[in-house]
């Protein structure tokens, strides 16, 4: 964990450097290439509350019903020190510490752009986290998928939705946490349906199964979590995110996480997948995921690296030595940030490469 987020910060920090350099400008696309993460799935399947988690913040608005009535593009963004705040990008000068606040500001924009309605729009809200406690990464919350137009909304709105959810995730780079509830039959699946429409292998789909603990007595999710009811390249992993009555109580995530944890462990059914079960867990597959996504664009990223040094070496040796002109100065340190980036890459890579033995 730690090492990916050194290596993300590390590949933004030279993204940003060489991005002042002109002929840098194809690495700040490559960054804009690395994965995001968006949540698919039915209407209350847990969607929001999946994503809290991932996050481990309180500060999405959650509930019955169509809640999430915009995209919410949330950007993590990790900071060496400080205290942590968000930022809506239609606010720009308003710093949040409070997260309540966060929520009720989510709640007011989406009524702004849509009216107190149970309307959606297509307009994202973006929103950033400056964490010391984030990895860098982009995560998009979005409307859940219906059946039926509900209390005044279009026709078109079962059509509006799943259009707008498929322009997220049928992109390549994107990871789809599709969300499934426990308490429904799994061939009844929103979210499997449409992420098997745009990746159909489940190369890049992780299968999350929620409301674990409102199954029907004398059922379980044994098959389900053991891949045998619907097969996915990755493992499905199990939930049990905080109930309506647990939001209305304000518990925290603290509290439900360890809750979650003791719901695993002590049910004779789910106990022997315990440690692969959960939200933390969840979380932590995601990072790894990202950190081995990441290294297969290092080879990319390497030779753009070296292609740059090289011209930048060449417009030094134009320039002529010694350098005292701020131009030069500062070639001189993009190009010390390339070196270190290629050494750090070789590192990388040795950890990768087939044969390698560092793995
Ligand atoms: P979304 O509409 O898919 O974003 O779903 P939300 O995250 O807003 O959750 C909808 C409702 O289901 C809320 O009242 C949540 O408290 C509840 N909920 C979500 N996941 C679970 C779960 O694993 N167990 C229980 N008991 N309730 C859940
Ligand atoms: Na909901
Ligand atoms: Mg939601």
């Amino acid at each position: 964990m730690e090492n990916l987020i050194t290596l993300v910060n590390n590949i933004q920090r030279a993204c940003t450097a060489l991005g002042d350099h002109g002929e840098g400008s194809a690495l700040p696309t490559l960054w804009d290439e690395l994965p995001s993460i968006a949540v698919v799935g039915g209407q209350s399947s847990g969607k929001s509350s999946v994503l809290e988690s991932v996050v481990g913040k309180d500060f999405l608005p959650r509930g019955a019903g169509i809640v999430t009535r915009r995209p919410l593009v949330l950007q993590l963004h990790r900071i060496n020190e400080g205290r942590e705040y968000a930022e809506f990008m239609h606010m720009p000068k308003k710093k949040f510490t409070d997260f309540a606040a966060v929520r009720k500001e989510i709640s007011d924009e989406t009524d702004r752009e849509t009216g107190q309605s149970k309307m959606i729009s297509t307009v994202p809200i973006h929103l950033s986290i400056y964490s010391p406690n984030v990895v860098n990464l982009t995560l998009v919350d979005l409307p859940g998928l219906t059946k039926v137009a509900v209390d005044g909304q279009p026709e078109s709105i079962v059509q509006d939705i799943e259009n707008m959810v498929r322009s997220y995730i049928e992109k390549p780079n994107c990871i789809i946490l599709a969300i499934s509830p426990a308490n429904q039959d799994l061939a009844t699946s929103d979210a499997i349906k449409i992420s098997r429409e745009v990746d159909p292998k489940g190369e890049r789909t992780f299968g999350v199964l929620t409301k674990i603990d409102l199954m029907d007595k004398g059922t379980d999710a044994v098959d389900i979590l053991d891949g045998k009811s619907y097969k996915l390249k990755y493992p499905w992993i199990g939930v049990v995110n905080r109930s309506q009555a647990d939001i209305n109580k304000s518990v925290d995530m603290i509290a439900a996480r360890r809750r979650e944890h003791e719901y695993f462990a002590s049910s004779p059914e789910y106990r022997h997948l315990a440690n692969r079960m959960g939200s933390e867990y969840l979380g932590k597959v995601l990072s790894k995921h990202l950190e081995t996504v990441i290294k297969s664009r290092i080879p990319g990223l390497q030779s753009l690296i070296s292609k740059t040094i090289g011209e930048l070496e060449a417009e030094l040796s134009r320039l002529g030595k010694p350098i005292a002109t701020d131009a030069g100065g500062k070639l001189y340190m993009i190009m010390e940030i390339c070196r270190t980036f290629d050494q750090i890459f070789k590192e990388h890579l040795d950890g990768v490469r087939p044969g390698g033995d560092k793995i």
